[in-house]
C-alpha cells in the first residue's frame, strides 16, 4: 500500500491482517520512477495513490503528475496484484464543482475518477475505487500563509456539516471501509463531512 499524506493516514493496528504496509517514494513527474518504485514492492494486495504535484506549478504539470502518475502506478501494480486486490485513487470536490483559475485541478480530479471506473472494468475482478475528499488541513494548502490557512480552514469549517476539516484518521476509516466492502468497485466515495451538501 502506498499513501502520501492526507494528514498522515492512521488505522487501527492489525485491521489489515498480517501483511506489510509500505510507503514508496517516487516522482510523479518521472513515470519511470513510479513504475520502478511499484515494481520494487514485489506483490501488492492494496494500492492507494493520493500524491499530487504541489499547487503553484504549471497547470499541465499538475494534470500530468496527477493523472498519468496515478495511471502509471495502477498499471505497474496490476501486474503484481492478486484477484482479490484493490486500488484506491484520490480526487477532490473540484471534479464536480470546478473553481475559476483551477481548471487543471478540476480536469485532473475528474479524469482520475473516470480512470477508477475504467480500470474497475479493465482489471476486474480486482476492485478499483476513488475517494473524493473535502477539506483536509494538510500541506495541500501550504501555498497559503499560516494566517491565511487558519482563516481558510475556519471559514470552510462553517460550511461543513461536521464542522471541522477531515483528518488522517477519517481517511483511514474510509479506506478500511472500502477495503472491507467486497462488492464495491468503480465508485467514488465522497469523504467531505457534508460540505458538498451546501450550495455556498
Ligand atoms: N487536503 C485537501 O483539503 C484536499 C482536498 C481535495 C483534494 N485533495 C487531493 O487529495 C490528494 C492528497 O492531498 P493531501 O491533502 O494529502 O496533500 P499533501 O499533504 O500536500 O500531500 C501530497 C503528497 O504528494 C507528494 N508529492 C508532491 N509532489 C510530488 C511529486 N512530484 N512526486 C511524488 N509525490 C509528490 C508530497 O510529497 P512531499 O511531502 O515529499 O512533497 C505529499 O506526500 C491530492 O491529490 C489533493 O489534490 C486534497
Amino acid at each position: 500500500m502506498a499513501v502520501a499524506s492526507l494528514g498522515d493516514v492512521t488505522a487501527e493496528p492489525g485491521v489489515l491482517g498480517r501483511g506489510r504496509v509500505e510507503g514508496v517514494r517516487c516522482d510523479l513527474r518521472d513515470l519511470h520512477s513510479i513504475a520502478a518504485a511499484v515494481e520494487g514492492l514485489g506483490g501488492i494486495d492494496h494500492l492507494v495513490i493520493s500524491a499530487a504535484p504541489a499547487r503553484g506549478g504549471t497547470n499541465e504539470g499538475f494534470f500530468d503528475g496527477k493523472f498519468w502518475g496515478t495511471k502509471t502506478a495502477a498499471f505497474a501494480a496490476a501486474e503484481r496484484m492478486p484477484e482479490h486486490g484493490t486500488m484506491t485513487f484520490v480526487s477532490g470536490g473540484m471534479a464536480v464543482r470546478p473553481q475559476r483559475g483551477s481548471w487543471a485541478v478540476a480536469a485532473a480530479f475528474a479524469a482520475v475518477e473516470a480512470l477508477a471506473r475504467a480500470l474497475a472494468v479493465e482489471f476486474a475482478p480486482r476492485r478499483v475505487n476513488c475517494i473524493r475528499p473535502g477539506i483536509f488541513d494538510t500541506n495541500t494548502w501550504s501555498h497559503l500563509s499560516a494566517d491565511e490557512r487558519a482563516r481558510f480552514v475556519a471559514e470552510k469549517s462553517a460550511s461543513i456539516s461536521l464542522q471541522r476539516p477531515g483528518t488522517g484518521e477519517d481517511f483511514g476509516d474510509a479506506l478500511l471501509g472500502i477495503l472491507g466492502a467486497r462488492y464495491l468497485t468503480g465508485q467514488v466515495v465522497v469523504l467531505d463531512g457534508g460540505i458538498s451538501l451546501r450550495a455556498d
